[in-house]
């Protein structure tokens, strides 16, 4: 990926800025508490950069998938509070997505001021990618910023559509991203290892191809590990086979082993015959897996591999839980996986939802070297697509 502008590269003194961020955070049931403010906090130093440099700042998001509507409950609100908190000021914001009502609004933004605009996808304009919603989102500003990596991967107006009308660049949380995910993909400290999870192989096979390029090892872990594990003619009983991704999973072990990657596939698993918190479960080798049982955690021995190949990894990719996390039966694997590349000298790079919440409810966020904000769009990114939302950035 071509290098982009950024926020550094723009005079910003006295401009008025459209920032898109990516306010897309997860609530507590039925309630209108952030259960996880990360994404906010991620686009403070944006922001305050932008600040400290007399812009005159238009913030939009999305968060949620109303479809085109009005949905109380995806309200951009009660992040606005959370925002003007984190940033020490009080920021205006425009409940309507009228554009005569929100360039009123934007007009009155002065240098050192901040707007926040309601969530975008009410409007049936931004993920149809409308030209003029476009258009008009870029009419409140000078420049456009683009600090949303988690939405980077969408083909909506104000990630790709806006970049049409003004000069855009990228913020700091995108940069940071961009190079993070980059440098293991390209030019990472070797050995170089990649752990993969999560439930379903057909989300990971593209990267898992990607990533055998330039890994030294891939381990594989989760419910995707079935596939692989099938396609090794393994009996894995109930445990959820993709079938169609049976062949591809074959034909990708055998290319890895072409290209000096070694795909490493669990030896022993944690199975039960109900897929329940409380489960009753056993460990055994992955052979000897019955009939009604599915896999539910990489076993004691498979944590024990993942580790010794992990202790001797100088940088780490991982992406995808290892088991059912949040069920405490079924996260040891994971947390092995966590600690391992928690420890000091070793460049992890984690990305994908589920695994960042693992990541930080074991409190080990701050000892890695870089935790995505991106779920799909990291996927896409460790795929080797391009983004939208990057691609249409001012070149350096
Ligand atoms: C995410 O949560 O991955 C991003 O905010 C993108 O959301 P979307 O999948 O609804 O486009």
């Amino acid at each position: 990926m071509e290098l982009k502008k950024t926020v550094r590269d723009v005079n910003l003194s006295g401009q008025k800025i459209l920032v898109r961020v990516d306010f897309n955070v997860p609530f507590s049931p039925g309630t209108l508490e952030i259960a996880n403010t990360k994404r906010i906090s991620a686009s403070i130093p944006t922001l305050q950069y932008l600040l400290d440099n007399d812009a005159a700042i238009v913030i939009c998001s999305h968060l949620g998938r109303p479809k085109g509507r009005e949905v109380a409950g995806l309200s951009l609100r009660p992040i606005w509070d959370k925002l003007n908190q984190m940033l020490g000021l009080e920021s205006a914001f425009c409940p309507s997505l009228d554009f005569s009502e929100i360039s009123a609004a934007s007009q009155k933004v002065n240098p050192g001021e901040v707007l926040l605009l309601e969530n975008l996808r009410f409007h049936p304009g931004e993920e149809t990618n409308d030209l003029k919603f476009a258009q008009n989102l870029a009419n409140l500003a000078d420049i456009y910023v683009n600090d949303a990596f988690g939405a980077a991967h969408r083909h909506h107006a104000s990630v790709q559509g806006v970049t049409n009308y003004i000069p855009s660049v990228a913020g700091l949380l995108l940069e940071k991203e961009i190079l993070s995910l980059q440098s293991v993909l390209t030019m990472p400290k070797r050995p170089f290892t990649a752990v993969l999870g999560g439930a379903k192989v057909s989300d990971k096979i593209n990267v898992v191809r990607n990533l055998m390029t330039v890994a030294d090892n891939i381990l594989i872990g989760g419910g995707m590990a079935a596939t692989f594990l099938a396609a090794e003619s393994v009996f894995v009983g109930d445990s959820q086979v993709e079938e169609t991704f049976i062949d591809s999973a074959n034909q990708l072990m055998k290319e890895s082993r072409a290209l000096d990657c070694e795909i490493v596939l669990p030896n022993d698993a944690v199975v039960s015959k109900c897929f329940g918190p409380d489960s009753s479960n056993r460990i055994c080798d992955v052979s000897d897996i019955k009939d009604g049982e599915m896999l539910l955690d990489i076993g004691p021995s498979t944590s024990l591999l993942f580790k010794d190949v992990l202790s001797a990894t100088a940088s780490a990719l991982w992406n995808g839980p290892m088991g059912v996390y949040e069920w405490p039966q079924y996260s040891k694997g994971t947390r092995a996986v966590a600690e391992s590349l928690s420890r000091e000298n070793i460049t992890s790079v984690i990305g994908g939802g589920s695994t960042v919440d693992a990541v930080s409810s074991l409190g080990l966020e701050a000892r890695m070297e870089h935790v995505s904000t991106g779920g799909g769009a990291s996927l896409e990114f460790l795929e080797g697509r391009d983004l939208p939302g990057i691609t249409s950035l001012i070149d350096i």
